[in-house]
């Protein structure tokens, strides 16, 4: 059974669309641990309901950032995770941590990369920037996490429309519903072993 380690910091929608996935039976894994930014987070207490080991790892704690992703790199090894999945995780992962998972780190982002993405795009910054700039169109990409910030390999994509009277969160709330059907998709193509890097291309084998 793939472990997974689930690293997140915030309300863990995401993590519990994981979670339901694999009670239903739909993905054959098990979330090993969940290891959060921040303290007091409701994801944490999704795990905890779950009976899923659960910390909170905070950077302001650790003198440096490699320290600091020393400790979370422990802790998912501890737990002998296999595959990393970044459900709403909103530190950004220096090279050092994607090179102790080479290939082995997922993504979520709430919109089409390469569109709206990248450093200081996150949450509902996304959406607020959708709608500034007038996109008709939006979306969910989950991609494998290379050494750039939502650089790496696209796994799946999903469009969502924009309505003209979305705010941000009705737009985030569209996106979300997107989210917590192809996460789990793209974990359970990894889980059988179906997901295929060629340079920047994930080829989805049959
Ligand atoms: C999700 O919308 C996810 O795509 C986004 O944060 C939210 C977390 O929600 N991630 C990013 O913006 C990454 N750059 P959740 O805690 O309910 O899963």
């Amino acid at each position: 059974m793939l472990k997974l380690g689930v690293l997140v910091s915030g309300s863990g929608t995401n993590l519990q669309s994981i979670i339901d996935s694999i009670e239903a039976g739909y993905l054959k894994a098990e979330v090993a641990v969940v290891i959060s930014s921040k303290k007091g987070v409701y994801a944490l207490e999704r795990a905890k309901r779950h009976n899923i080991p659960a910390y909170a790892v905070e950077r302001k704690n650790f003198d440096s950032q490699e320290k600091y992703e020393d400790k979370i790199i422990e802790l998912l090894k501890e737990h002998s995770v296999e595959l990393v999945v970044l459900a709403g995780f909103i530190k950004v992962l220096s090279p050092h941590f994607v090179r102790a998972f080479p290939s082995k780190i997922m993504n979520i982002h709430p919109s089409l990369i390469p569109s709206f993405c990248g450093k200081g795009f996150y949450g509902m910054k996304v959406h607020e920037a959708v709608i500034d700039y007038g996109a008709k169109i939006t979306g969910v990409t989950v991609h494998f996490v290379d050494e750039g910030t939502d650089t790496g390999p696209i796994i799946l994509q999903k469009a969502v429309p924009v309505e003209d009277d979305d705010t941000p969160e009705t737009l985030a709330a569209r996106v979300l519903k997107e989210e917590h059907k192809i996460y789990p998709e793209a974990v359970k193509l990894y889980s059988e072993g179906r997901l295929e890097i060629r340079g920047r291309r994930v080829i989805i084998k049959r």
